[in-house]
């Protein structure tokens, strides 16, 4: 197992969150961080997310953007949740770890929550599934996300999906793309979003582009027609809709400049490496869905069934409107000539402060 990080000195400035909690298990060789960005509009709230980092100020670093990210994705949805995100830095890849670590770490990932008594509820992000939100669950109650068999509302990766493609559509559209058939769709990623929003976007009648890092993932979608692009090929490969479906950081400033599509609106958090990046996309007229934006699906899901106990055709509604919602975004942003992320953003600091009044 590997030892600890070459660097842990971490960064405590030019955060605007409330609070970073981090822990050390020696047993394991897990850091834990907890990042507690908003309480404003209710307890935070984001997803686990458990994989290696290169140090444990990346992986503060990585839980912070996160967890600021889910603040403006719930003030968005208009959930009354507020933004946090807790990630484990694994000391090797989670399917290279035997059981009783795997068990280990969940065990000391509950003791935190506890700790933390419902200032953060958690749930599934990458890394992380309904079975370990079934096995948090068992010791602490800050839990969203548990399996159906265990009185959960499941995977939150189909709304998550339906909400995406809605946003692919409706970022098409203000490329002037009325209709996906016949379009170049290229898909970085196919999990368990991935993998749904490609399968819708084959009914539309596009023509799917896919990548991942692993061939099992893609073979299906080839064997039905689809073109297989090269993980590093995916920002260099020409189409009318990117919808990256895999981690974040993908659109860094270079790539905003020269990524040869019409129009990007996927699933992954934080995809655009930065708000220069965002604001290359805008003057070269590429038409960006805000990641916030466009994978709420899932929130809306997870807070929608466990915290408004909407029924599961409620969450849907929801889930679809967020096409409009995209729409009115591109709407603002062309109208102030100010970036999506920027018009976005507007809204949530606006729910935000009615929360204040
Ligand atoms: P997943 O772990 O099921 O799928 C990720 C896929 O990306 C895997 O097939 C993996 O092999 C592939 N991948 C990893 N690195 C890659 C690379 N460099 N290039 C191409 N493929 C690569 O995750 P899931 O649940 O599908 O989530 C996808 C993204 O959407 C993540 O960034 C997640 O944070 C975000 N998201 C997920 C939500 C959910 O409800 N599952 C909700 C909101 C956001
Ligand atoms: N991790 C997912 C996201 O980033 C789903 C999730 C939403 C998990 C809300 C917990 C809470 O949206």
């Amino acid at each position: 197992m590997a030892q600890g990080f070459m660097n842990n000195d971490i960064v405590v400035e030019d955060w605007a969150g409330e609070l970073t909690a981090v822990r050390h298990d020696e047993e394991t060789g897990a850091h834990f961080v907890i990042a507690v960005h908003s309480t404003r509009l209710g307890p935070a709230t984001g997803g686990t997310r458990a994989m290696v980092y290169s140090d444990v100020a990346d992986a503060v670093a990585d839980a912070r953007r996160l967890a600021g990210a889910m603040t403006y994705k719930m003030a968005v949805a208009g959930l009354p949740m507020g933004g946090g995100k807790s990630v484990i830095a694994l000391p090797a890849p989670r399917a290279e770890l035997d059981s009783a670590t795997w068990r280990r770490i969940l065990q000391v990932h509950a003791a935190n929550l506890r700790l933390l008594k419902g200032s953060y509820w958690t749930g599934p992000d990458i890394g992380t599934n309904s079975g370990d939100m079934d096995i948090l669950r068992r010791s602490t109650d800050y839990v969203f996300g548990r399996s159906i068999e265990a009185g959960g509302p499941g995977s939150s990766a189909g709304n998550t999906a339906v909400g995406v493609f809605a946003a692919v559509q409706a970022a098409a559209r203000e490329a002037g793309v009325a209709d996906l058939s016949g379009r170049r769709v290229l898909i970085p990623g196919l999990g368990a979003v991935g993998a749904q929003v490609a399968e819708f976007a084959r009914e539309a009648g596009a023509r799917l582009l896919v990548a991942d890092i692993s061939h099992d993932r893609c073979a299906p979608f080839e064997a039905q027609g689809a073109q297989r692009v090269p993980v590093d090929e995916v920002t260099t490969t020409e189409c009318d809709v990117l919808v990256p479906c895999a981690t974040g950081g993908l659109i860094t400033t270079r790539v905003a400049e020269t990524v040869p599509c019409a129009a990007i609106a996927g699933a992954a958090n934080n995809v655009l490496a930065g708000d220069e990046a965002a604001e290359v996309l805008r003057r070269r007229g590429i038409c960006y869905a805000p990641d916030f934006v466009a994978n709420a699906g899932g929130a809306i899901h997870l807070v929608g069934r466990e915290v408004l106990r909407w029924s599961a055709y409620e969450v849907r509604v929801r889930v679809l409107e967020i096409g409009e919602t995209v729409e009115r975004i591109f709407k603002s942003a062309r109208a102030q000539d100010i970036t999506t992320g920027a018009a976005a953003r507007q809204i949530a600091e606006a729910n935000l402060a009615a929360a204040l009044a």
